[in-house]
């Protein structure tokens, strides 16, 4: 249970593998004393439209504009949390990806987001990309702290981002400055 997981990437035809954890993960989000840390919660994620749009993503080769990459930390065939990159649409923020990371309800705490995003970050630099940026809820402290951690700073704070079920959520963006030496 607790030997090293481990951190492979998902190339596009195994992206359906994933829709369970997927579904499992989303869900979580605001409830069973986890915080809102999603604003897809309710999300179909069997939605066709959509996996095949992140499937064509995680094809992309990294020049074009889209692309996504995607590695899961796993134990035999369990899969135990995620961290993916993805680039925007324009080609004047080529220099910047974006973070997402989550991690199954029954395997937080035990060292795999700091791992996983640690891992986002390494493959990042190793690719010269200049900055790695994210979206955070500010009342997902653990989130928050572990991202301090790994040296990312605030950058923007957004009042009442969302809204679930009448309750007001701010959101800071945060980044991580990879021009630094590691
Ligand atoms: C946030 C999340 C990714 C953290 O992953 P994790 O594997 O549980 O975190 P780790 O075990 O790697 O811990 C990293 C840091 O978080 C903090 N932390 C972890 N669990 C904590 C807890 N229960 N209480 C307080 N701090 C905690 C610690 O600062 C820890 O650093 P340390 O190892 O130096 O003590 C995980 O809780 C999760 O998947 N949450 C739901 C999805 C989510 O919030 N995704 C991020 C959206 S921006």
């Amino acid at each position: 249970m607790n030997a090293p997981p481990t951190i492979r990437a998902v190339p596009s035809n195994k992206w359906d593998e994933l829709l369970p954890y997927m579904e499992r993960l989303l869900r979580s989000s605001g409830t069973g004393g986890t915080p809102h840390f999603s604003a897809s919660r309710d999300r179909d994620v069997y939605d066709k439209a959509f996996n095949d749009r992140l499937r064509t993503q995680l094809a992309l080769p990294l020049e074009r504009r889209g692309w996504i990459r995607l590695w899961v930390a796993t134990d035999g065939n369990e899969v135990l949390g995620h961290v993916d990159l993805r680039a925007s649409d324009r080609l004047a923020d080529a220099h910047r990806v974006l973070l997402g990371l989550g991690i199954d309800k029954k395997h937080r705490g035990r060292g795999l987001g700091k791992l996983l995003t640690q891992y986002a970050i390494d493959w990042a630099r190793e690719n010269n990309f200049a900055w790695v940026d994210l979206a955070v809820f500010t009342q997902n402290t653990v989130a928050v702290e572990l991202y301090k951690k790994l040296g990312f700073v605030q950058t923007g704070f957004y009042v009442d981002r969302f809204r679930f079920e009448g309750t007001s959520i701010d959101e800071f963006t945060m980044s991580l400055d990879l021009r630094q030496t590691p």
